[in-house]
């Protein structure tokens, strides 16, 4: 038998600009138990087949693996995007990899091209890290081309999307992979041991609290996620994390959605009620003002968005007080699970810190889990907000009163509070992102199963938005939702197709 290998770390972190980067994500060395081991690569065997399609910022934690950690089991060979300009960037990023003088000039299709993609380039998996509501048109297509597919969250939008993705892989019987890169976070899986081990019983409830900062909160502001057609509002595009994690820690998947909410502090309702005035319609060239974003101060988003933008026209630097937003900015979601627990949660995208709490009651106590990700967002002399304080002198990179942490803590009925020790991770998103893509590209040389659960597939993808949607229609009715009457495509429980007349009886698009 081989012995098992851990390769070195060198996944880029790859979070947006405006998110928090936890000191989570620093750590180099991971805990024990941590990252998962896998065999050798076995000699000769050719490498998979990679297409990207969707080439903004996410398709780089893709690229960089694929091009680095991860360039013995995969290649990239072909792009697939509807702009030119951002299909370029990442050319430029293979070509310098692998030590080009210049672009690498892989093959490139516009999106009605995919099929013809998947069979010119001989591509194995399409990674599709394109916009929310493309999804499940792309994954179609590419499971029926001939190749499996890597998705990023959301899975899809809306029950249409479910009812696409669930009937094109039971057709075509290919291998869809979700990317929940949230589980991978040690934080996040040292709460799943927790309650399996049973130390606190059998769950009752869950309160989930997250809160978003006036910096990464705002991003969702003013990009294409500001549409609701786009992203399914935070509920889908943000929550399904959220959501997701509930499910796997519980092991149990949603069955009533109650949802209250609105855009209350962002839109130019909100800032006429406040007075802000006149506003300029964009973040770029704008000073003093710590709700835009100058795309010129940031080398990747000048290249990825402000070069690109004569493409498309796609403006990623929106003004957060300008009309047109039709996603929610506060949201409170109630959640009956089918095994009886109830989830409480809420999200809100104005705080002037970011972070998550989540209280886990069971029968035999509870499970704590308080993350900081960001204790406060700093605000430069000349009135901009300092996106990373590490890298601006004078600025300030903890608060002592929220210092940027996690922690876990487990009491049991009449015994003190414990604290759960929980083991550093590798890469951004709290430490999850590098571990994932182990998972996502070594699935087939992994040593033993994952005692945590974490890959996950599209059944995974639907039960994380089924929240989401319902709770959307929850806020468009005013009434509590039935998942069942949502006309998924599949029942939650066990996958088994549903039947196509439960499926149209009266689903929401
Ligand atoms: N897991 C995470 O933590 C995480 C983090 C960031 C983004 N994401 C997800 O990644 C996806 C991309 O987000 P992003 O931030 O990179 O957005 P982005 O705007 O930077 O990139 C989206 C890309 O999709 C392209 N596109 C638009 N229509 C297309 C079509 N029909 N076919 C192919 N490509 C198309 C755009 O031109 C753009 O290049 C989203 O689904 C988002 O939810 C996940």
């Amino acid at each position: 038998m081989t012995s098992p290998v851990t390769s070195p770390v060198t996944s880029p972190v790859d979070q947006n600009p405006t998110a928090p980067l936890p000191a989570s994500s620093a750590s180099t060395q991971p805990g024990e138990g941590v990252v998962p081991q896998f065999a050798p690569v076995p000699q000769g065997r050719p490498r998979r087949r990679y297409a990207v399609v969707g080439t903004g910022h996410r398709a780089g934690m893709y690229v960089g693996a694929l091009v680095g950690e991860h360039a013995d089991v995969g290649e990239i060979v072909a792009w697939c995007d509807p702009n030119p300009g951002r299909m370029d960037y990442y050319d430029g990023v293979v070509g310098q990899a692998q030590g080009l003088d210049g672009a690498a000039g892989l093959p490139r299709y516009a999106p009605d091209g995919l099929e013809a993609m998947v069979a010119e380039q001989r591509v194995d998996v399409v990674v599709v890290t394109s916009l929310d509501r493309t999804h499940a048109e792309l994954v179609d297509r590419a499971l029926r081309a001939g190749a499996d597919v890597v998705v990023e969250k959301p899975l899809t939008t809306d029950a249409a999307g479910c009812r696409r993705i669930t009937t094109a892989v039971a057709e075509t019987g290919r291998d869809l992979v979700m990317t929940f890169n949230y589980r991978y976070a040690p934080r996040n899986s040292s709460l799943r041991e927790v309650i399996a081990s049973g130390r606190i019983g059998q769950v009752t409830s869950v309160h989930f609290e997250w809160a978003l900062d006036t910096v990464h909160g705002a991003d969702y502001f003013r990009r294409w996620h500001r549409d609701k057609a786009n992203s399914g509002g935070l509920l889908v595009h943000k929550s399904s994390h959220h959501f997701d994690l509930v499910n796997w820690w519980l092991g149990d998947v949603p069955a009533r959605v109650y949802a209250s909410g609105a855009l209350r502090f962002y839109g130019d309702k909100a800032a006429d009620e406040r007075g802000l005035g006149e506003r300029p319609a964009r973040g770029t060239g704008t000073a003093g003002d710590p709700f835009s974003l100058d795309l010129t101060a940031d080398p990747r988003l000048k290249a990825l968005y402000l070069d690109a933008e004569n493409h498309d026209g796609y403006v990623r630097d929106q003004d957060v007080f300008a009309p047109g937003i039709t996603i929610e900015d506060n949201l409170a979601v109630l959640v009956d699970y089918a095994g009886g627990a109830t989830l409480t949660y809420s999200l809100n995208a104005h705080s002037p810190w970011e972070g998550y709490r989540v209280t886990v009651n069971g029968t035999a106590g509870r499970a704590e889990l308080e993350v900081v990700e960001r204790g406060f967002v700093e605000v430069d002399e000349d009135g901009n907000a300092v996106l990373d304080p590490s890298a601006t002198p004078g600025a300030a990179t903890s608060d002592p009163l929220r210092p940027e942490g996690e922690h876990l803590t487990v009491q049991t009925h009449w015994h003190r509070t414990e604290e759960v020790a929980i083991p550093a991770g590798i890469g951004g998103h709290g430490g999850g992102d590098a571990i994932l893509l182990k998972d996502v590209f070594r699935r087939d040389l992994r040593l033993g199963e994952d005692p945590l659960g974490r890959a996950a597939g599209h059944l995974d993808g639907v039960r994380a938005v089924a929240v989401g949607i319902a709770a959307n229609r929850s806020l468009l009715t005013g009434q509590p939702v039935l998942v069942e009457d949502l006309g998924l495509g599949v029942d939650l429980r066990d996958g088994a197709p549903q039947a196509a007349d439960a499926a149209a009886a009266g689903a929401p698009a």
